[in-house]
């Protein structure tokens, strides 16, 4: 049966055990090749409706170092973008292609692009769900504190797409996961183990502390009013110093240093930012690899 990646609970906590495992391995093995034959003969559609920098370049360097070949399809060079049909887009696609990872504006288009089609679809970001970035954040974590199970982190800022994934996926992985965002700008209830208005409550003694922007990709009209109703939200020196002494600064970037995180700190020494980024390459090679058939 065909298995899609649209919200990331579709893994079970061992199977992301073991993607992780296999991520660290396929990162260890890079230049020596490992994983090369994974996908040979295999062609990967990468649709992107919105811009991307990592989700793109990782996937397709991944699929590529996998032994496949990525295609690159935007959006508005699809027939999609005159009306043909998400679902006949899905059945066509999937008699060409091994697996589909799409980067769309709505995400109704990510799971009916999953119901026609015929093998894998991958959410590379939706406005509500961004899992292949929960992956390289767990990975980052792991990297750092071994065992997920219990390691504290706090979310700082916009309840959106990155956190509501770190929440899901980092449910299944056994992170206890503090999300502070201001009224209207919170995560479903229920989803993180401390739900707060208070940075400071959030960050006390957590392992890592972990922003994203406050204008996400589809909010630009909203921009002033998120920036002044997020302002409080700040990841700087000062919530830092309330973290643990072995605290790590995430953040799924694009960052806009001076907003939701100062200068020093995303590129001070607590920053694990740069890691974070490439965790991104070797996280989706493991999941191809577990998905693609
Ligand atoms: N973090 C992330 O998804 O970055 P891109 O928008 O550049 O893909
Ligand atoms: N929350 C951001 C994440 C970008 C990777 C957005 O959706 O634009």
């Amino acid at each position: 049966m065909v298995r899609h990646f649209l919200t990331g609970e579709e893994l079970a906590q061992d199977e992301l055990s073991a993607l992780l495992d296999r991520a660290l391995e396929l990162k260890a093995g890079r230049n020596s090749g490992e994983g090369a034959n994974a996908l040979a003969g295999r062609s990967i559609a990468l649709v992107f409706e919105k811009p991307s920098t990592r989700t793109r370049v990782s996937f397709e360097v991944g699929v590529a170092e996998l032994g496949g070949t990525p295609l690159i399809l935007r959006g508005d060079e699809l027939q999609l973008s005159r009306g043909e049909s998400v679902g006949d887009t899905a059945r066509v696609l999937s008699r060409y292609v091994h697996a589909i990872v799409v980067r769309a504006g709505s995400h109704d288009v990510v799971a009916e692009l999953a119901d026609g089609a015929t093998v894998p679809v991958i959410n590379g970001l939706t406005p509500e769900h961004h899992p292949c970035q929960s992956l390289a954040d767990l990975l980052t974590l792991h990297e750092r504190f071994g065992d997920l199970d219990g390691v504290r982190v706090a979310y700082v800022g916009d309840g959106n797409n990155v956190a509501r994934s770190l929440a899901v996926v980092g449910g299944v992985a056994g992170v206890e996961l503090r999300v502070a965002s201001p009224g209207g700008y919170r995560i479903e209830p229920g989803l993180a183990a401390l739900d707060t208005d208070d940075p400071r409550e959030a960050a006390d003694g957590a392992d890592a502390i972990y922003t994203d922007v406050w204008v996400s990709m589809g909010d630009e009209a909203e921009a002033k009013r998120r920036r002044a109703d997020l302002a409080r939200f700040q990841v700087n020196a000062e919530l830092l110093a309330a973290a643990s002494e072995r605290a790590i600064v995430l953040h799924c970037l694009p960052a806009h240093p001076g907003e939701e995180i100062t200068e020093d700190v995303l590129y001070g020494e607590r920053s694990a930012v740069w890691d974070q980024a490439e965790n991104r390459l070797h996280a989706q090679k493991a999941l191809l690899e577990l998905l693609v058939r």
